[in-house]
């Protein structure tokens, strides 16, 4: 019942808003009826005229809102003939100056799809990789996730969107507070990890010392008999990049099922989006099953659209973006934010219909928040 107001509640529940105003003024809350009560307000409520209120989580919320239009988000795989195998999202994490930005920097550089390419064009801050393992080329999609929080707004609506993360330390600072935050991020959503013990170049690194620390979190590194893989990189110098590829893979083949169905409508997640002047809204978009093309429909978060065109990490037109796929996408009427889900559906006006009703709630919830709870005290005093 998230941002709805009083008089919605009572309405809910069959009595009048006036009275339910007088119960909560007893009960030190001073609340009009038009205005949006809270959740605690509500649940307060609940108790004191003895009716059980469920608060519904955002999540919950939209996929409620999903199924109103008969639309089942994230759910079914489809045909288990289907499936192809995808390759692993792997996010870069770690403490700041550590040298994620420069790592994904390094890797890009030294892999072999953009050895063609020549300059790579920036567009997109997500991006995949090629890697050779054992004869057979493997892709990787890395993302870049600058800064600790995006990656919490990404976990937040979209642990799936990670299969693996890479953690980054610095081999001459050891473990710092964000690599504690960002390794319990990872065990939350249950990604497994693999470390990059990084700037091994610098004369006072000590990559040893990096393993004991990370050890007494749990992290326990292959050679110490444990089961996460450690590997030693400069990113400066841009050594041990195919080894860190291979110790991704290596993990997600160990203990990942990634297969994903391409022949369903596509839906996936928001990386990144923002407003370009002679393009309108961009979005960086990742699918996580099913293909997008030129010309869906799409619902994005409160934004929706048709696919005008896609582009990928060279800045190259793609018709289509297959699983795991990183890209970047024309034609949204808005500008959705990182971390919400996009689908393809059925038509415009579907989409329309559904981003509407999202960008009321979430006009609401801001109502609600922004009005916040008012104590009796609050009120005395203002
Ligand atoms: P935030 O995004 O701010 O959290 O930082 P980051 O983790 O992305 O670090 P970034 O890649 O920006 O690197 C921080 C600094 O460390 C830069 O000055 C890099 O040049 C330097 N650096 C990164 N990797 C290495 C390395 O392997 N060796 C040495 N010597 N310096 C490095
Ligand atoms: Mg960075």
């Amino acid at each position: 019942t998230r941002g709805s107001s009083l008089a919605d509640f009572a309405d809910k529940i069959g009595a009048d808003s006036a009275s339910l105003v007088e119960v909560l003024f007893h009960l030190g809350e001073v609340v009009t009826a038009t205005q949006s009560a809270n959740d605690e307000t509500l649940l307060l409520l609940g108790e004191e005229l003895n009716y059980t209120v469920e608060v519904i989580s955002p999540e919950d919320e939209d996929r409620e809102l999903l199924e109103s239009f008969d639309i089942e988000f994230g759910e079914d795989e489809g045909n288990e003939d289907d499936l192809i195998a995808r390759p692993p999202v792997v996010t870069v994490m770690g403490h700041v100056d550590h040298g994620k930005t420069k790592l994904l920097d390094a890797l890009r550089s030294s892999n072999v799809v953009d050895k063609e390419a020549g300059g790579i064009t920036q567009t997109i801050g997500a991006y995949q990789v090629a890697t050779d393992v054992d004869g057979t080329e493997r892709r990787i999609t890395l993302i870049d996730t600058p800064g600790h929080e995006a990656f919490t707004a990404m976990r937040a609506r979209g642990a799936q969107a990670t299969d693996i993360a890479i953690l980054v330390v610095a081999a001459d600072d050891g473990v710092m507070p964000q690599t504690v935050e960002a390794l319990n991020h990872a065990k939350a959503a249950g990604v497994p990890i693999v470390v990059a013990v990084n700037k091994v170049d610098k004369p006072d690194a000590d990559p040893t010392k990096a393993r004991g620390q990370l050890t007494e979190y749990g992290l326990v590194p292959e050679e110490y008999g444990g089961d996460t893989m450690f590997v030693d990189v400069s990113a400066k110098a841009g050594t041990g990049m195919d080894a860190l590829l291979e110790a991704v893979i290596l993990t997600a083949d160990a203990s990942l099922d990634l297969r994903a169905n391409p022949k369903q409508n596509a839906e996936g997640l928001v990386i990144e989006a923002h407003l370009d002047r002679g393009r309108g809204p961009v979005a960086t978009v990742l699918v996580h099953r099913g293909t997008l093309k030129v010309g869906d429909s799409i619902v994005a978060g409160p934004a929706f659209g048709r696919v005008r065109a896609m582009l990928d990490e060279h800045g190259e037109n793609i018709e289509e973006a297959t699983p795991s796929r990183p890209a970047l996408v024309l034609g949204l009427t808005a500008v959705p934010g990182a971390g919400d889900n996009f689908m393809v559906v059925g038509d415009d006006r579907l989409a329309r219909q559904i981003a509407e009703k999202r960008e009321a709630r979430e006009r609401n919830a801001l109502l609600a928040q922004r009005t916040g709870r008012r104590t009796l005290e609050d009120f005395m005093s203002s």
